[in-house]
């Protein structure tokens, strides 16, 4: 057997992390300034991560849905305090998709209509209903074309209030805080202050998708709430788990559960909280939040000074380089030269850079200074 061949892959294992540091097989250090895809939150190998995780597995890892489990509980009161969420509910899942699907779902079981407004550049996951609301035609199969999804431009407020006026069957307008796959590209305030008021005037559920830019990343827990205006559902999931498959939607106290509207075998299991709950504790404790911001401001600053940079997005630690051509030649630089691993983004000029949210000054200047000499400056 192998495995299905869908990742072109670096030719580097990585087999020991700690922090914002990884190892390869032949004992390699890497800066990882990627976070795995913005997973890595708290830090790789977090002590209290590791110890809440093992202490929870030698006692139970699993047990189903049918019977309480205590530490959904804990984890309400934690994602409160990090969230400042107060009246909000808490659905456990298992990914992004999985999030952005049962948003999805709810908004049109709560609201009785079935049309979802989403934007170009979004990407909100794989699965049925999240791919069709992703706006990449090369990974949406047949099966999932459905003309329940209408694209609108992203940050165009008149072409959004224009929607809505002609169209009574719209039931949720889903939307990125800092849409990442696309290149780091931030939702203005005033357009998602507009999503609100008119999700407001035509009776729809304002969904916003903190999978990427949500877990304090930006500076703030959503980045959504740079805009001052509440959401009705988030859907979280990646630093969540730090590394623990866990996905997660907060639903404001609107909506009202019903039994078996929603439901997941593994969604919410021990370990899976253990390991949220960890994350949580930990970005408290350690205002891993204001860590971000203050990183990411110092590397926007610094990064401004480079002449080859075209333009830096996205805020905290959720940044998009342009360089204004295609960057795959630096990255791959970065990586085979320098051992930094950076990711990249549907638009080929970005650099996009996703670590976790413990990552020192120390560890930004390495990367300022490894990124200079790849540029050549
Ligand atoms: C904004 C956003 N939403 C949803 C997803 C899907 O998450 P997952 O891969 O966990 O299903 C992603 C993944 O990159 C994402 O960036």
């Amino acid at each position: 057997m192998k495995i299905f061949d869908v990742y072109p892959l670096y030719d580097i294992a990585i087999v020991k992390a700690l922090g914002s540091d990884v190892w390869d097989d032949k004992g390699n250090k890497y800066l990882d300034m990627y976070g795995g895809h913005a997973v890595i939150s708290i830090g790789h190998t977090n002590a209290r991560y590791v110890s809440r995780l093992t202490e929870q597995l030698s006692n139970i890892g699993f047990y189903s849905n049918s019977v309480k489990i205590p530490q959904q509980a804990e984890l309400c009161d934690a994602l409160q305090k990090v969230t400042h969420k107060d009246n909000y509910q808490l659905f456990l899942c298992n990914s992004g998709a999985e999030a952005n699907e049962n948003a999805l779902k709810l908004a049109s079981f709560h609201s009785g209509k079935s049309k979802v407004i989403a934007f170009k550049g979004a990407f909100h996951g794989r699965t049925s209903l999240a791919v069709s609301a992703t706006d990449n035609p090369s990974i949406i199969a047949p099966i999932n074309r459905t003309d329940n999804v209408i694209f609108l431009p992203f940050n165009d407020s008149a072409a959004l209030e224009n929607c809505f006026a002609s169209n009574n069957d719209i039931a949720a307008v889903i939307v990125e805080g800092i849409q990442g796959v696309a290149g780091i590209v931030e939702a203005s305030k005033e357009f998602l202050r507009t999503i609100r008021s008119l999700c407001d005037k035509y009776n729809a559920i304002y969904i916003a998708d903190s999978v990427q830019c949500g877990c304090g990343r930006s500076g703030l827990y959503f980045s959504h709430d740079w805009a001052g205006v509440e959401a009705d559902i988030y859907s979280m999931a990646k630093g969540i788990g730090n590394g623990f498959p866990i996905g997660a939607i907060l639903i404001s106290d609107k909506f009202t559960a019903k039994y078996g509207s929603l439901g997941t075998t593994f969604g919410g299991n021990h370990l899976a909280c253990a390991a949220a709950l960890a994350v949580a504790e930990e970005i408290a404790e350690h205002k891993l939040i204001d860590n971000a911001a203050e990183i990411g401001n110092y590397l926007i600053a610094e990064l401004k000074k480079i002449d080859a940079v075209k333009e830096v997005r996205g805020r905290g630690l959720m940044l998009g380089i342009d360089l204004g051509e295609d960057t795959a030649v630096i990255r791959k630089r970065l990586l085979f030269e320098e051992r930094v691993f950076v990711g990249s983004a549907s638009d080929k000029n970005v650099v996009r850079l996703l670590p976790a949210l413990c990552i020192t000054k120390e560890q930004a200047d390495h990367f300022i200074a490894a990124f200079k000499r790849v540029l050549g400056c």
